[in-house]
């Protein structure tokens, strides 16, 4: 690329985010904070859960989250979600597990930082978020009608968009404890968990999904610096092979599933959301991005290649942060950052990544 382009692209993304900044809303949007979201996932999309769960205060140290408002994040700042969020001019997404001061008007987040699908009965794994959503809906629909503002009635529960985003643990735990062909084995296992819970909340009166496939986790700084089993297994832009066609495995199993229910059940629209390649992208291109070491973790212990070291991990024993986090893509070898989360939302937002390609904002204000 030559240094036209290269500053043509940079002065894009600069302009792209002084733009976004400052009207982060399309003028065409119907959206006026009326949306509900209801979520299920992991850390990807956990906007507190398992930070309250703990009995913890935030995640890391205070100067480096935003505001008490994104506190509790595996992150330094928002998360895709939380942008989502933003572009409909919602509030951020509370948590189930909130017990103080809950508002839930917005809808409610059932994510928790760890879950997995399977196995399915363990700690808050998909299975006990549905079974939470169910005990949600119930008390929520009782005291809705007894006036409770701060809750969710049927109709809102019958219009919410519900955003699923799960499967990166699952992948991560078959492919640390299996060889290849056997963790290959397990995904239609986890892509059955998800169907499931599709199914049980369609069966509740949900008919719009949001599902994001899984990300190129052989890029993660994390998994770089724990699989060395895969070591002559890199691909041109320094990711693990074995562990994104893994991904990209699983990925495809979704996408067939999205289909399958968009033809077995009436009048649901499942949006299935391409993150890998959008992350991947990132990853591949990442200077046109304005982003630098694209493997390497802005907090963490170690330094190059990946900045990332089990013992010293972010937030524990002699862990440092970078100096200026706009410039990496990965927060903590897992996460990824603030400003990482910003680009892929803005891709997510596109509809290029969509299918069908549906807006985001499609789901606000729909006729009952
Ligand atoms: C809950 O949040 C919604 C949306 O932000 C707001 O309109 C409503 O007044 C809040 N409820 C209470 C009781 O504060
Ligand atoms: C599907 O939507 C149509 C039009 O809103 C409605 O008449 C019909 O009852 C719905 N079918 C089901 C199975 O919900
Ligand atoms: C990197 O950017 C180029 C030019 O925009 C694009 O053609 C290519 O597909 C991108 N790479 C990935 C892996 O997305
Ligand atoms: C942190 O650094 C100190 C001093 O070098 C060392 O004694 C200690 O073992 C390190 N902690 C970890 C978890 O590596
Ligand atoms: C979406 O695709 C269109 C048409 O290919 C392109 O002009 C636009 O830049 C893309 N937007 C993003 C955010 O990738």
């Amino acid at each position: 690329m030559d240094l036209k382009e290269r500053i043509f692209y940079l002065l894009s993304f600069i302009i792209s985010l002084v733009v976004g900044f400052f009207f982060p809303l399309s003028v065409d949007s119907q959206c006026n904070g009326s949306l509900v979201i209801v979520n299920f996932g992991d850390s990807n999309s956990d906007t507190g859960g398992y930070v309250i769960v703990r009995g913890m205060i935030g995640q890391l140290p205070k100067k480096h989250t935003i505001s008490h408002d994104l506190a509790g994040r595996m992150c330094d700042g928002r998360l895709v979600i939380d942008f989502l969020c933003e572009s409909v001019k919602n509030g951020y997404l509370t948590p189930f597990m909130e017990s103080m001061g809950k508002n839930f008007t917005n809808g409610v987040n059932f994510a928790i930082a760890g879950s997995k699908t399977l196995p399915a009965s363990d700690s808050f794994n998909l299975k006990i978020q549905i079974a939470q959503f169910h005990r949600f809906r119930s008390l929520s629909l009782e005291l809705f009608d007894k006036g409770n503002g701060n809750l969710l009635g049927d109709e809102d529960l019958r219009n919410a968009l519900y955003t699923i985003d799960i499967g990166q643990n699952d992948l991560d735990g078959v492919f640390g404890a299996l060889s290849y062909e056997k963790a290959i084995l397990k995904i239609p296992d986890f892509i059955f968990e998800i169907e499931t819970a599709i199914k049980e909340i369609y069966e509740e009166g949900g008919k719009n999904f949001w599902v994001h496939n899984t990300g190129p986790i052989g890029c993660l700084p994390k998994s770089l610096a724990t699989y060395n089993k895969y070591k002559d297994d890199y691909d041109e832009h320094g990711c693990l092979i074995s562990l994104n066609e893994g991904a990209k495995i699983f990925n495809d199993k979704l996408y067939l599933l999205c289909e399958k229910l968009r033809d077995e059940m009436k009048n649901i629209t499942i949006v299935y959301l391409d993150v890998y390649s959008i992350k991947y992208d990132l990853i591949a291109n990442s200077s046109n991005y304005g982003f630098v070491n694209p493997l390497m973790a802005c907090c963490g212990y170690g330094g190059p290649p990946y900045n990332y070291e089990s013992n010293n991990k972010c937030g524990q024993g002699n862990y440092t942060i970078c100096e200026d986090r706009s410039k990496y893509i990965s927060w903590d070898g897992a996460h990824y950052t603030e400003e990482a989360n910003a680009a892929v939302a803005s891709k997510i937002l596109s509809t290029n990544y969509s299918t069908p390609p549906l807006k985001f904002d499609s789901f606000c204000n729909i006729e009952p």
